[in-house]
């Protein structure tokens, strides 16, 4: 047997015997980002969260922003540096900027979770994902267990049963 390859002997839900153990330790590898994005800076000069995670008033998922939505400022904003030429350079070439996903939850845990009801009921980003403002590319911040869930459902009498957050 190849390494990486399919056992088929611990577990049929996870590919192989070290993504098994990796989830079972609860261990992720740290995101591995394509250029390192500057939160500080953006959000020092006041550019909404929803400017570039455009869903995340409207539905479950707030979205990452593709290098097009880069493009609308950098086109014209700091040009001469040397990360900018790097964004632009790929847009030249019809590519985009590759975000590694930072949060989530493995699927063997079947959790559903929904941004718009939250940001309706006023949970600032910052109770689940930190300060971004003292982040440059996004830290998981938060860990974002059941428990940490639940409390705050149980304190803002949100819903705590099972197929709230379940499917
Ligand atoms: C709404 C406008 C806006 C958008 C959209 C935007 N930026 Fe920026 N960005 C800025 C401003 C303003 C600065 C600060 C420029 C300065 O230092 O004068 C900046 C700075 C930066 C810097 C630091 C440059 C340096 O080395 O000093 C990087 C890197 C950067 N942006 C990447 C991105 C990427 C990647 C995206 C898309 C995911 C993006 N920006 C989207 C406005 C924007
Ligand atoms: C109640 C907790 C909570 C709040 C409040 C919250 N988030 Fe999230 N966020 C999460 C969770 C949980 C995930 C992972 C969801 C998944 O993978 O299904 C996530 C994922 C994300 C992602 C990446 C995946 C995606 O949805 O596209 C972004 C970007 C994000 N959040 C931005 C924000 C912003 C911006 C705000 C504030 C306007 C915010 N979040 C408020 C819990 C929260
Ligand atoms: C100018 C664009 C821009 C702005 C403004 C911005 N972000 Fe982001 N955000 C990004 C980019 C690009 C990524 C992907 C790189 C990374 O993970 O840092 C990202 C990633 C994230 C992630 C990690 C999502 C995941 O699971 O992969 C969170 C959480 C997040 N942003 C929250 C916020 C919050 C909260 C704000 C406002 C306080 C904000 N962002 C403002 C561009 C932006
Ligand atoms: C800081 C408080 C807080 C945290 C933390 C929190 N929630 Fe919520 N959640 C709420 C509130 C408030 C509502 C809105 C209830 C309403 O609309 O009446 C809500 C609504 C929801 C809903 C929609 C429920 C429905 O049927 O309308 C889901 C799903 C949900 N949360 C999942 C999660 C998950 C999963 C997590 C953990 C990753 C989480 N929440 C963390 C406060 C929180
Ligand atoms: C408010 C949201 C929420 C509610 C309500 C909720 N869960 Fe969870 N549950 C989660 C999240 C988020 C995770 C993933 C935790 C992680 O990845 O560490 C989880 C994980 C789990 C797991 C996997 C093991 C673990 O603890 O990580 C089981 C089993 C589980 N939940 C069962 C239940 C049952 C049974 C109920 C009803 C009594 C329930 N959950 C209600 C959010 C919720």
């Amino acid at each position: 047997m190849l390494p990486g390859q399919p056992t088929g002997v611990f577990t049929t839900a996870r590919p192989t015997f070290g993504a098994a153990l990796d989830d079972f330790l609860n261990r992720r590898p740290a995101a591995q980002q394509p250029i390192e994005f500057p939160h500080n800076i953006h959000i020092g000069k006041e550019i909404a969260c929803d400017f570039c995670h455009e869903g995340v008033a409207r539905g479950a998922v707030a979205g990452l922003p593709s290098i097009r939505t880069c493009m609308i400022c950098h086109d014209a904003i700091a040009t001469d540096r040397p990360r900018i030429q790097q964004i632009a350079a790929l847009r030249d070439k019809g590519l985009d900027l590759a975000w590694q996903r930072v949060y989530g939850f493995s699927n063997e845990d079947h959790v559903r979770f929904n941004h718009a009801p939250h940001i309706r009921a006023q949970v600032d980003c910052a109770t689940c994902h930190g300060n971004m403002a003292e982040q440059t590319v996004a830290q998981r911040s938060v860990e974002h267990t059941m428990g940490f869930c639940v409390n705050c459902h149980n304190e803002r009498r949100a819903p705590v049963d099972c197929l709230a957050c379940h499917f």
